[in-house]
Order: structure tokens, then C-alpha cells, then sequence
């Protein structure tokens, strides 16, 4: 038995006790249990938005036993929720914490929701259906150490000009990304917006050209690790052209990114990709990366008025 309780600001005790929930949960799945961006919400108050919903034992010492959080992306909404290791058994928990941050999110108004999951059992699997969630997409973080010995990229790279390189980086990318959910048709603008964030390095952010055409890129970006609290590098956006796939030169992308990773300090590379996608992962499993888990979206959207549709697949 356990009492769900939504909180819209945190204070120090609320914090300590999400803080032990979240360490232990870390413990048991050897990665983080909250993202990092979700992490510093909660400390810091929310964004606009914000409601984190606190489940604790009915009896006993009322511990704190899981929790959700809802935030509002650009246009749509993030869920995540943590389950303590010994309460994983009873489906019930689960089920509460995403009841009641759906129907949060009905009553701010609803919109299109994605229910993150990391490592998914089938037991999310039947609480987001039984939500009326459908499944998303489902990404592989890839991983591994740096650097990369034994191989040396050999193709000439030179970094990314602003200003200068949009118009040709955003047709190389939507040709090579046709069709997919979040990649395949990015426009001036979401680049730009992209350009403008504290991360954005053009020097990690590499291309390759053939006869002054755009061949291939690699976009790389520094973040804080989830595992461990340290620095690790990500390989963010990478594709080949079209024209010019299949000789060799995602490979040599692939490793020219690694190489300036390892350049600027760091000891640790990580990528996502798409469960389906067997070209890149055949690649990144020839250049050592192995899997490190998998993260599930579920999705639906959310009508004011509380009912739930669910959209067709998508992200
Ligand atoms: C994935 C991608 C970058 C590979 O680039 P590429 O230059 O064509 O790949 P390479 O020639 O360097 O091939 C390297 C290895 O990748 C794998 N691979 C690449 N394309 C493949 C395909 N069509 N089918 C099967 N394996 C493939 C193979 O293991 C290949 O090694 P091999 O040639 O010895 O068999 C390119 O296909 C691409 O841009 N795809 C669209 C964008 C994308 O999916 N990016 C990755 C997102 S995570």
C-alpha cells in the first residue's frame, strides 16, 4: 500500500529522501536514475510546469518509495518516473505515478506526452498500455573508452563555420536522415537554435568534404555523464551523404569525432541509436562500442479535458 502526493516545490527534507530513492534505484541499474536536466528541476524549483509526484509507504516509516516528474518540453511533455529496487514487483506503483502525471498534465492543459523509460521490463510495458500509451521509439546508448587504440582516422576534416555551412549541412542531413522521426527534416531554425546553446563547440563539430561537396559530418558534443557524475562525449549527429555512403567514410567520421574527444580531455565516448537502425550499429560495434542499455519513449497525447488518445507511433 503507498500514498501518492504531488509536489510543485521541493524542500531540503523532500530533496534528501528523493536523493536516497534515486541513489538506490541508481545503484540497483548501474546508471543514473533521473536525468541530470530532470535532476536540477527538482532542485532548483521546476520550470514552468513543474509537479513531481512523491509516493511513500501507506504504513510504517511512510519512506519514499517512487517517484515522477513531469516537465514541459517545446511543444510536448517529458515524464520519467524511479521506482525503488524493492517495490518493482508490485506493478501498482507504477501504474499510480503515471496515472497521476497524466492526468496532471490533462489538467495544464494536455498535449503530446513522452514517457521515457530507461531499461524497460515488461511490466512498463503493460502500465503504458494500460495508460493508453503506445510505444515509441526505443534507443541503445552505445558506449565505450577512449582513445580508440590501433585506429587513426585518415580522412581530412575541418570544423563546422557558422554563418557559412547551414545551408549545405541541413540538405546533407535531411537526405540522409529521410524519414526519421526527429532528424530527417530539421530546419534553419532548429540549427540555429542548436548554435545558440552553451554546448554548442564548432571545433567538435567536424566535416568532411569531396570535391567541395559535403561527403559526411560528425557532430560531437561534451555533456555530463549520467553514471558517473563526470564528463563523457557524445557523438550527437552523424551521416553520411547519400552520395557517398558505403566507402568507408561513416567509419572514418565515426573515429575523426573520437579523436577530438579524446583531444579535449575526455576518457569516455556515448552515442544513442535507434534500435532498428542495423547499419549504424553494425559500425559502432565494429569501432568497439557496446551496448550500455535501452531507453523506451511512450507516447500519447493528452486532451484538456483528460482523455487520452494515443497517436500512431509517434515521437
Ligand atoms: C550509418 C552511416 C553513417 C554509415 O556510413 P557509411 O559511410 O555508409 O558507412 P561505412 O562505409 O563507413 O561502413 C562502415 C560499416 O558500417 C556498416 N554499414 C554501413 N552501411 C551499411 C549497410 N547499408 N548495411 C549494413 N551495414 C552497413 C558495416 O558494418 C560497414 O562495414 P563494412 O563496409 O566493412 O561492411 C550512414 O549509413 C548514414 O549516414 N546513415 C543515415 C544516418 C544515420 O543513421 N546515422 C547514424 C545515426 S545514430
Amino acid at each position: 500500500m503507498h500514498d501518492v502526493e504531488v509536489k510543485r516545490r521541493m524542500g531540503e527534507a523532500d530533496i534528501a529522501a528523493l536523493s536516497k530513492l534515486i541513489e538506490a534505484a541508481s545503484h540497483a541499474d548501474g546508471h543514473r536514475a533521473l536525468g541530470e536536466h530532470k535532476w536540477l528541476d527538482l532542485v532548483q524549483g521546476g520550470r514552468e510546469g513543474f509537479a513531481g509526484f512523491v509516493a511513500t509507504e501507506a504504513t510504517g516509516r511512510h519512506r519514499v518509495i517512487g517517484y515522477a516528474q513531469v516537465s514541459r518540453g517545446a511543444g510536448s511533455w517529458a515524464v520519467e518516473y524511479v521506482v525503488h529496487p524493492h517495490w518493482r514487483t508490485e506493478p501498482q506503483l507504477r501504474g499510480d505515478l503515471v496515472a497521476a502525471a497524466l492526468r496532471e498534465i490533462a489538467e495544464q492543459g494536455g498535449g503530446h506526452v513522452h514517457v521515457w523509460v530507461p531499461k524497460p521490463s515488461s511490466d512498463d510495458d503493460s502500465v503504458a498500455e494500460a495508460a493508453g500509451l503506445k510505444r515509441g521509439r526505443d534507443l541503445y546508448q552505445m558506449r565505450r573508452s577512449l582513445p580508440v587504440e590501433g585506429l587513426q582516422s585518415t580522412v581530412a576534416t575541418r570544423p563546422f563555420r557558422p554563418g557559412a555551412d547551414e545551408e549545405a549541412w541541413l540538405e546533407v542531413n535531411n537526405r540522409a536522415f529521410h524519414g526519421h522521426p526527429e532528424q530527417g527534416s530539421w530546419t534553419r531554425r532548429e540549427l540555429d537554435e542548436r548554435e545558440r546553446q552553451p554546448w554548442f563547440d564548432p571545433d567538435g563539430f567536424l566535416l568532411a568534404e569531396i570535391d567541395g561537396r559535403l561527403a559526411a559530418f560528425c557532430w560531437t558534443k561534451v555533456q555530463d555523464d549520467d553514471h558517473d557524475g563526470g564528463e563523457v562525449g557524445e557523438i550527437y549527429v552523424i551521416a553520411v551523404n547519400p552520395d557517398f555512403q558505403r566507402r568507408g567514410l561513416g567509419r572514418e567520421l565515426v573515429l575523426a569525432g573520437l579523436e577530438h574527444l579524446h583531444s579535449v580531455g575526455l576518457e569516455k565516448a556515448m552515442l544513442y541509436v535507434d534500435r532498428d537502425n542495423e547499419e549504424a550499429r553494425g559500425l559502432y560495434r565494429m569501432l568497439g562500442f557496446h551496448d550500455d542499455h535501452l531507453d523506451r519513449a511512450y507516447t500519447g497525447d493528452i486532451s484538456p479535458a483528460g482523455e487520452l488518445h494515443t497517436s500512431p507511433a509517434s515521437t
